[in-house]
């Protein structure tokens, strides 16, 4: 990965600077990317989250494209809205929790095995200080990975997502990575055919 310099404040102001309660207030019971794209998520997840593991999933909602046939241990969700997250299946537990308010999880130290943040970094305008906060309650030996795709709400999305081609904004979200202190950050395009592209940003703590 290139050397990334801390990017411009302007690449992280949204078109809609109210309060996120407002925009996250109804439920949206949709999926954002296609089904096939979630199929390929799915199948990354195999490999990606040990059976049994804690894994905290940051940005959730009513899905987290888990495979059906594993359990795992813990599946804490963290979001904006209490009735998606309420609904969804596997959640152990949850929280609705504004990032942009306050970018410390409200966890203890070292919880968590995993953590995946799945189409929504766009919306984070404080990343580094998030991510910064994940690796605290990652144990030793943990693992992120960042699910990106190309839709997002334009008036909620940071400049950046908006602006910069997807090569660019890969190298900005592993920025973010190297800053907040995570290692071995790797890219895979995980796309399949004809369906929303998914790239994936991997990390351990
Ligand atoms: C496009 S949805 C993706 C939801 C889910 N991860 C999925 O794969 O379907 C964006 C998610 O980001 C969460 N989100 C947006 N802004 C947030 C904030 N300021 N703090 C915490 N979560 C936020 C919302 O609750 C919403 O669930």
């Amino acid at each position: 990965m290139p050397e990334f310099k801390p990017p411009p404040a302007a690449l992280f102001r949204r078109e809609d600077e109210s309060a996120d309660e407002n925009f996250y207030r109804q439920p949206r019971f949709a999926t954002h990317i296609d089904d096939a794209t979630i199929a390929a998520l799915t199948s990354f997840y195999r490999d990606f989250l040990p059976p049994g593991c804690d894994l905290l999933d940051l940005m959730s909602s009513w899905i987290s494209h888990l495979p059906e046939d594993i359990s795992y241990h813990r599946v804490a969700g963290l979001g904006m809205n209490a009735e998606e997250l309420a609904a969804n299946p596997r959640l152990s537990d949850y929280l609705v929790h504004n990032l942009n308010e306050q970018p410390q999880l409200p966890y203890p130290p070292a919880s968590f095995d995993r953590a995946c943040i799945v189409v929504s970094i766009q919306y984070l305008t404080q990343p580094i200080e998030v991510l910064t906060s994940l690796r605290g309650v990652l144990r030793p030996g943990g693992a992120l990975c960042i699910a990106m795709s190309h839709r997002l709400f334009p008036t909620k999305a940071v400049a950046a997502f908006r602006q910069l081609p997807p090569a660019q904004r890969m190298q900005l979200v592993a920025g973010y990575l190297h800053h907040a202190g995570y290692s071995d950050i790797e890219f895979i395009d995980h796309s399949p055919p004809d369906a929303d592209p998914l790239w994936l940003i991997t990390a351990t703590v």
